[in-house]
């Protein structure tokens, strides 16, 4: 069993999380508090021994291991050229929206939503339509998609749907039904399904919740995807910038390289070796992570939902985030009242709805156990 709980101070490293606001207590952006796995760090510790740090290129050690990754995972076959190595996925948010959008047409998605889905369209002149999730069932509910509202809110000018998928922030997994028809709702209206996949390998239990990548769609409906994923969130190596996308269709694909021009930077070299040892050796640790990720996830549920009841959170079934609906507990903004406690989240504002918080519980137990007691006070409810 790999070990969690050790804290590591990561103050003063260059940390985004840890260094932007010194006077609080983080647990806002999307990376864990936890060490890579030691084969991670090996494998970087071999390449900086090496001390020769020209340009790179992605070596056939990585290729070969991405393939046998999406063979295991997906249960696709996927050829050498069908892949495009990314020095980062939001990116390729921006590049899909230039290569598929002309000024005046439109980005879609659906909120709340990680902040880039809200923001893409800008970079290619274009608009943005954002329809609202909705849920559906009993005392706890499911996020799903608002097809009526979809089809309402489609417009001709409608060139790409962006999916996060699992979903960023509510940890929703979608099934193989919701993705088919969000593909089948793709072809009637001829957009791109840019497919975001970056946290498919953090679903907490993939027996109840498995992945249904936008590869595993039937051949038509797989034609118009861009499936986009990343070993950064999963194996916290988010700073190094490696991601990598599946273009399955030879125009889209050209379209996409096209666009790229003169505007990227190469990837370097070390994020293809941790890259390709994350892939490669981490299946175990991924294993004990998502068994400590488990735990943290039921302690925020079960301490949020008996002590602040008016507060909703979902049913995380995937990712290290939780998105917490303050909208009832009467605070005037619950980000602020956070920040008055001490604590450093994110403001539900940037995913299209205010009012609501994310919490990242990747992070030790004992920390994240502090952290919830002052956060519980702070939305005004009992002290323990
Ligand atoms: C859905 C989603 N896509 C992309 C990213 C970031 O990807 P990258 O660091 O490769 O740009 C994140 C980070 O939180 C994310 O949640």
């Amino acid at each position: 069993m790999h070990e969690f709980d050790e804290e590591i101070s990561r103050r003063d490293t260059g940390s985004l999380k840890w260094d932007r606001r010194k006077d609080l207590d983080p647990l806002w952006v999307a990376d864990m508090d936890f060490a890579s796995p030691t084969e991670v760090i090996f494998a970087l510790q071999d390449r900086v021994k090496h001390g020769v740090f020209g340009y790179a290129v992605p070596h056939q050690g990585l290729i070969n291991t991405l393939q046998s990754y999406l063979k295991e995972r997906m249960k696709v076959e996927v050829p050498e050229e069908q892949l495009v190595h990314l020095g980062g996925l939001v990116p390729a948010l921006s590049l899909a929206a230039r290569a598929f959008g002309e000024p005046g047409d439109a980005v879609m998605t659906c909120a709340p939503i990680y902040p880039p889905f809200l923001g893409i369209h800008k970079d290619a002149l274009m608009e943005s339509i954002s329809v609202d999730h909705i849920q559906t069932g009993g005392l706890i509910k499911t996020w799903t998609f608002d097809w009526d509202k979809m089809e309402a809110s489609v417009t001709p000018k409608t060139k790409i749907f962006v999916l996060s998928n699992p979903q960023n922030p509510l940890g929703r997994v979608f099934t193989a039904g919701e993705i088919t028809q969000l593909a089948e709702f793709c072809e009637k209206h001829d957009l791109i399904l840019l497919s975001d996949e970056i946290h498919c390998d953090l679903i907490l239990d993939e027996s109840s919740t498995p992945h249904f990548s936008a590869l595993n769609l039937p051949e038509p409906l797989r034609k118009r995807t861009i499936t986009l994923l990343a070993p950064s969130k999963t194996y916290n190596i988010a700073g190094l910038g490696y991601a990598f996308a599946v273009i399955p269709d030879d125009t889209l694909r050209r379209k996409f390289n096209a666009v790229k021009g003169h505007t990227l930077p190469e990837i370097n070299c070390l994020a293809y070796y941790a890259a390709e040892a994350a892939y490669r050796h981490g299946e175990e640790w991924r294993q004990d992570l998502l068994s400590y990720l488990n735990k943290n996830r039921d302690l925020l549920t079960k301490t949020i939902r008996t002590r602040l009841p008016k507060a909703q959170v979902p049913h995380i079934e995937a990712t290290y985030l939780a998105w917490i609906d303050c909208r009832e507990l009467g605070l005037e903004s619950p980000m602020k009242a956070a920040e008055e406690a001490g604590l450093f989240l994110s403001d539900g504002a940037f995913f299209g709805h205010p009012g609501c918080l994310r919490i990242n519980y990747g992070t030790q137990t004992a920390r994240l156990s502090a952290a919830l007691e002052k956060f519980v006070v702070a939305m005004g409810g009992e002290e323990k």
